[in-house]
Parts: structure tokens; C-alpha cells; sequence
């Protein structure tokens, strides 16, 4: 693998290919035994957990739903600062074990926002899936049961993450020169 560039900035390889299929293959075998008769429901978090979803989702082998969402952030009117929302929820989760799918929890504002919301509707059980985390970086209290791969506080993208909206399609991860 050879370094990239992305707009202006220089990447250099960082986790390929096959790394990342064997951990995610791993992390959808852990799931297949811990919810085993519990029918899930992932919930991918769009646009930068698709890639990352897409191949979890195909090792999973248990029956098992997926639905894909939108956080919208607007300010709001208090001074709690601004406020999510989830744009394409139209399942019920009354009593459903909910898998969230991110792409990456760097200081978990925006999951620490999120999860109370889904929490206050009755879920069977909540987990989080992130392909990666920064702890360097985290401010929120989120935990993550199931984490691809833990970095450094260093820019990343590929594989679902972006820089200014480029570098999604590229099919492994590059971390900032
Ligand atoms: P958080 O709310 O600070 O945890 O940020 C999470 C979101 O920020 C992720 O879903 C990404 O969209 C974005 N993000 C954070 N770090 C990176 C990175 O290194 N590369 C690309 N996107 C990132
Ligand atoms: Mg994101």
C-alpha cells in the first residue's frame, strides 16, 4: 500500500484490507453468539458506518434486522447545546435489542447524545458497534461492546470515513502524514 491523497492532505496506509475483514468477521461472530435468539436490530448510522455495516451485516447469521439512519444536529433553543435527532426510524424498538453501527467514537458527543434517546423507548438491551475508537479523544461516557480497533488520536479515512465528504470509497483505512 502507497500513500494517498485526499483533496490536500497526504495519507498513509494504515489498518488494510484483510485486517479489517478478519476483525469484523470476529466481532460479527461475538454478536452471532450474544444475541442468539434475540433477533436484533442494527441500527447503521449513515454516511460513515455503511461500509463497515454492510460487511458486518453479512456475517451475521442469526436472524437479524438492519435499519440505516440519519443524525441531524440543530441548535437548540436552551443552553444544552445542540440537539440530535435520527432522520429514517420508522421501526418500533419497544423491546428490541438494538446494535447501534458507527464508524468511529472519537469524543462520543454525538453517541452520548443519541443513546438516551433510544434508551427512553422501551429497548429490550442497547450496544454499540464501532469499527473504531480514539480513547485519547474521548470526552462523553460511551462504551462500545464491540470495537474493531482502538487508534490514536490521529485523523483517519477510508472505508466509510470521510475527509469534507472525500474518501469514503477507498477500501481501507489511511491515517493522516
Ligand atoms: P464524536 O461525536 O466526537 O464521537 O464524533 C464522531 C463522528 O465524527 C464520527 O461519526 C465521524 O463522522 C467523525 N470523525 C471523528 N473522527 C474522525 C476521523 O478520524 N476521520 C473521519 N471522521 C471522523
Ligand atoms: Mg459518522
Amino acid at each position: 500500500m502507497s500513500n494517498i491523497k485526499v483533496l490536500d492532505l497526504e495519507f498513509v496506509p494504515y489498518i488494510d484490507e484483510i485486517t479489517l475483514a478478519n476483525r469484523i468477521n470476529a466481532l460479527a461472530q461475538q454478536i452471532n453468539n450474544d444475541f442468539e435468539g434475540k433477533n436484533p436490530l442494527f441500527l447503521a448510522i449513515l454516511n460513515g458506518s455503511f461500509m463497515f455495516a454492510a460487511d458486518l451485516f453479512k456475517a451475521i447469521h442469526i436472524p437479524a434486522q438492519i435499519s440505516f439512519i440519519k443524525l441531524a444536529s440543530y441548535k437548540g433553543t436552551t443552553s444544552t447545546g445542540n440537539i440530535v435527532t435520527a432522520i429514517g426510524l420508522e421501526e418500533s424498538l419497544k423491546d428490541r435489542h438494538v446494535i447501534v453501527i458507527e464508524d468511529i467514537i472519537d469524543t462520543g458527543k454525538t453517541l452520548s447524545e443519541f443513546l438516551p434517546q433510544l434508551s427512553i423507548q422501551g429497548l429490550a438491551s442497547l450496544e454499540v458497534a464501532s469499527l473504531l475508537i480514539k480513547p485519547a479523544a474521548l470526552q462523553y461516557d460511551v462504551k462500545a461492546k464491540y470495537v474493531g480497533f482502538e487508534i490514536p488520536n490521529k485523523f483517519v479515512v477510508g472505508f466509510g470515513l470521510d475527509y469534507d465528504g472525500y474518501g469514503r470509497n477507498i477500501p481501507a483505512i489511511y491515517q493522516l502524514k
